[in-house]
């Protein structure tokens, strides 16, 4: 799939704030300052559509994007940030499991993980919520630039393991840095909107 346009359409901060629209969409989820703003960007060619920063726990709100005038991409708030307060922590997962359970729209979710780190607690229970809710997802690693080019596939291996995914899961090895990754994501994107639009 080629990137053709892609436009920021609106920031939600409540689940019925999300655009009313018939359009299928696909969320960008992790924890915070995993890389999912900076992924964004680089998937869609573009330097600084999503706001990226050092601070954790700077996107607080699920931010829609049109891509191609055929489907919406998602930054969702990320989780895990240890700074956050109880009730910021049961708010984020109020809103998450609201928008993961009675979102008609999704139909995927990008799941990031630090591909150098093992998942955290909250890494398994998001995929653990996508699961029970049956929610295709890849699973992507970020920040693959951080590891020597052979040793990539070992580490996404390991993390496969260790959250039991079965032999099947999409699995991609991603840079915002240097763009690696970019092309296969597109292509799972692709396929599932392949698959969505035929029904
Ligand atoms: P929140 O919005 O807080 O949930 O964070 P986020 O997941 O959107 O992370 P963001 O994209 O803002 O990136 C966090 C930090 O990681 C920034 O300093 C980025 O420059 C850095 N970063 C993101 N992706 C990569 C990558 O592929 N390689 C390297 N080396 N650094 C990255
Ligand atoms: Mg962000």
């Amino acid at each position: 799939m080629k990137i053709l346009s892609a436009e920021f359409v609106l920031s939600a901060g409540h689940v019925s704030e999300c655009p009313d629209v018939e359009v299928p969409e696909i969320a960008m989820s992790g924890r915070s300052n995993v890389g999912k703003s900076s992924l964004l960007n680089a998937v869609l060619g573009r330097r600084a559509l999503a706001k990226v920063s050092g601070t954790p726990g700077k996107t607080q709100r699920l931010n829609f994007f049109v891509v191609n005038e055929r489907f919406h991409l998602v930054d969702l708030p990320g989780y895990g940030y240890a700074k956050a307060s109880a009730t910021a922590r049961n708010q984020w997962a109020g809103m998450m499991q609201q928008y993961l359970r009675t979102r008609r729209q999704l139909v995927g979710v990008l799941q990031l993980v630090d591909s150098r780190h093992d998942p955290s607690r909250e890494d398994r229970e998001m995929i653990e919520w996508l699961s029970t809710e049956r929610i295709p997802f890849c699973l992507v690693g970020t920040k693959a630039d951080k590891i020597a080019p052979s040793k990539r596939s070992a580490a996404m291996r390991r993390i496969t393991d260790s959250l039991e995914l079965p032999p099947d899961q999409p699995v991609v090895a991603t840079s915002s840095e240097t763009g690696d990754g970019r092309s296969e994501l597109l292509g799972w994107v692709g396929a599932l909107l392949q698959e969505v639009e035929q029904d």
